[in-house]
């Protein structure tokens, strides 16, 4: 019975996925939806009888159900880099003559679109989707998987010829269809409209009921295949390759992708689409072009945060005018004055702009801005617009300059401007309410304390209510407290406890960044805490100690001793640092210095460890990962099915190739 009841739910599964396939990539209607529904509800019903039975890639995913109650850190086993944008055809064709020198031969190009939605990757094993994760900070992103599996156009099983195991990566976008019926419906039930299709598809994917993403409509293109020894040479087969297995890839009719060969054809397909963008169904930033062949591409290589071998042509962003009806100011957390302009609403690329950021008091005298003027604003790559002139023909006769504040709008302190800043700042630091809030807004984010359940309105709300006069205070709340909060119960309570014991196992250099010193980044709060090891070595620190660290100059050096110096701030550490937050650096201690100094290429299928649980005992214990092999390369682990080109060039090196077995034996396993 079972095995017959098996063999029903395979044939309606490969049914469903064909005409699934059929519909969504080949626009082909072989079924009507009602007879499409039915064979769906008949899966439906075999496996709500016999859950035992069902797939986790079932077609039946795509409706959704699956909740995400806490969306899982993944590290990208590839980085999910970004690409170096131009905005003018002579830095494509500066960036084509580069190419062209450092390659050296013939050289082949392909054009696609750039996608204006959100980086995915997603893995495949043996023809199984088993992971989605969103790009995140590029090291580590979010496992979306259940939200992804209900778009329509990514399959959940491959078809033909496909590797056993890789990572496909693309755009998921909000066809703009779908986005204007969302937003119709919304307008229908007195809802707030969602500003743009791009914020509202990275929004979707963030959903914890996927049952809701699925009813969004979401979409995706695919643009690149990563994984070791794949049947591909170039990035237009894996293009070609990546739509035999079932994906969803550019079309070559429509002009969405192609191959040439010369800086003209380069050239024609921007110019094509700077054009034509706006009779697309989804929205586009620009052009990307991609040399072509694998192996030119790794001759190129990367810089620190983009391919060599890629670029991206942005296209000029949309103007609009609109009428100057007053400048309001907003105070940041580090005290920093923000002008913004209150604009007559007008529409622009797509949404309706009403503010726009004026950055600072040179910004309003270089515009020579005057009330009521007639403004151009302009859609870059921030959510706000600026204001990049004025119609000097309009301006009325009587009109008033700006002038810009010289006191506080929240705290009527007065303002200072330090010298060769653009800046005002509200020096009232610990004292005026926007930043003490905004502080501790920065202290809970990800990548500070990753303080979870906690945002702008609610420490807003505790703030009024004198819970909270500073970070530290976060360590004493208590359980009533939270629940005396309106909105807030007893469950998001307990959470909101937890999160907060779990941020004091963050370590220091994220401790130092939480702070939110002004100039003090992630990146140099890494340096200074490597470097000075503790909270009490940087108090103590003198201007001469502090610049001799590698990226902090006079400024910063300036700004950690007005920090340390201000004894409302010394408070805030003290309780900190008796709520039990990590104050000290941990050094990173090794299991053994093993593998000191050698590197590894890992490759294959392992039976006693995944791969990425070898690469951490590498790491752990003193060696490093490499990704491919070269006549540096110290050893290359080889699981099963290690591809024949890998090992070929492992011997012809002479590059010892060990066993996990052998590895297992020098780490005395
Ligand atoms: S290739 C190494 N191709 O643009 C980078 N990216 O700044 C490989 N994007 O986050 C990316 N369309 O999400 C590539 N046709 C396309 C793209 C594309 C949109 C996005 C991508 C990435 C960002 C790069």
């Amino acid at each position: 019975m079972s095995e017959e009841i098996k063999r029903k739910i395979e044939e309606l599964t490969d049914k469903i996925n064909h005409y699934n396939h059929q519909y969504y990539i080949e626009h082909n209607s072989e079924i009507s939806d009602f007879e499409f529904d039915h064979l769906l509800n008949e899966l439906i019903q075999f496996e709500k009888e016999h859950p035992d039975l069902a797939d986790a890639n079932s077609p039946t995913k795509r409706v959704g159900g699956d909740i995400t109650k806490k969306f899982e850190t993944v590290v990208h086993q590839y980085p999910m880099l970004s690409l170096s944008n131009t905005y003018s055809e002579a830095e494509i064709r500066d960036w084509e003559t580069r190419v062209k020198k450092a390659v050296g031969g013939n050289l082949s190009y392909v054009c696609e679109l750039k996608y204006d939605g959100v980086a995915i990757g997603i893995r495949y094993e043996n023809g199984e989707l088993v992971r989605a994760v969103t790009r995140g900070d590029g090291t580590q992103g979010e496992d979306v998987t259940n939200n992804v599996k209900t778009i329509r156009t990514i399959p959940l099983k491959l078809k033909g010829d496909f590797p056993d195991s890789f990572e496909i990566r693309g755009e998921i976008f909000f066809p703009l269809n779908e986005f204007n019926k969302l937003n119709e419906e919304r307008e229908k039930n007195g809802e707030a409209l969602f500003a743009n299709p791009r914020n509202t598809a990275s929004g979707t994917l963030k959903l914890q009921d996927s049952k809701i993403v699925a009813e969004r409509g979401l979409d995706c293109f695919l643009y690149g295949i990563y994984g070791d020894d794949l049947p591909i040479d170039n990035h237009y087969n894996s293009i070609l390759k990546a739509k035999d297995w079932g994906f969803k890839v550019p079309d070559v009719q429509q002009r969405y992708v192609e191959n040439t060969d010369s800086i003209e054809g380069i050239m024609d397909f921007v110019q094509y689409w700077d054009q034509q963008r706006k009779n697309l169904p989804f929205e586009i930033d620009g052009v990307v072009i991609k040399v072509n062949e694998y192996d030119q591409q790794q001759d190129l290589g990367f810089t620190a945060k983009s391919p060599r071998w890629a670029i991206a042509y942005k296209f000029k962003a949309e103007q609009a005018s609109a009428k100057l009806e007053s400048v309001t100011y907003q105070v940041g957390r580090t005290g920093a004055i923000t002008p913004v302009a209150n604009l007559s609403p007008v529409s622009l690329g797509g949404t309706t702009v009403k503010r726009a950021s004026l950055h600072n008091a040179d910004q309003i005298q270089k515009l020579d801005l005057h009330l009521e003027d007639t403004v151009y604003v302009e859609k870059g790559g921030e959510i706000i617009p600026k204001i990049v002139g004025v119609n000097l023909g309009l301006r009325l006769e009587k009109a008033k300059p700006i002038q810009f504040i010289e006191h506080c709008p929240e705290c009527d302190t007065a303002l200072v401007r330090f010298d060769g800043e653009a800046q005002h700042y509200c020096p009232n630091y610990t004292g005026c309410p926007p930043q003490i809030t905004g502080k501790m807004v920065h202290f809970i984010a990800r990548k500070a304390m990753n303080i979870d359940g906690l945002g702008t309105e609610t420490i807003e709300q505790l703030f009024r209510e004198k819970m909270v006069a500073s970070a530290a205070d976060l360590y004493f709340l208590t359980f009533d407290q939270l629940i005396s909060l309106e909105r807030l119960g007893e469950k998001s309570a307990n959470n909101l406890l937890e999160s907060i014991e779990q941020s004091k196992f963050i370590p220091f250099e994220r401790v130092l960044f939480a702070l939110g010193i002004r100039h003090v980044g992630e990146t140099v709060a890494k340096k200074i805490a490597k470097k000075l090891k503790n909270i009490d070595a940087i108090a103590q620190a003198s201007f001469d100690d502090l610049v001799a660290i590698d990226e902090v100059g006079e400024k910063i050096a300036l700004s950690i001793q007005q920090y340390f110096s201000n004894e409302t701030n010394r408070e805030i550490i003290a309780r900190l640092k008796t709520a039990g937050l990590q104050m000290e650096i941990e050094e990173k201690e090794l299991a053994s210095a093993v593998f000191l100094g050698k590197s590894f290429v890992v490759s294959g299928v392992f039976t006693a460890f995944s791969r990425p649980e070898l690469k951490k005992l590498i790491e752990d214990n003193g060696g490093k990962n490499v990704s491919s092999i070269s006549s540096k390369t110290d050893f290359v682990l080889a699981g099963e099915n290690m591809g024949p080109a890998k090992l070929e060039k492992a011997k012809s090196l002479g590059i010892p190739i060990i066993s996990e077995n052998d590895f297992k034996e020098m780490l005395g396993l």
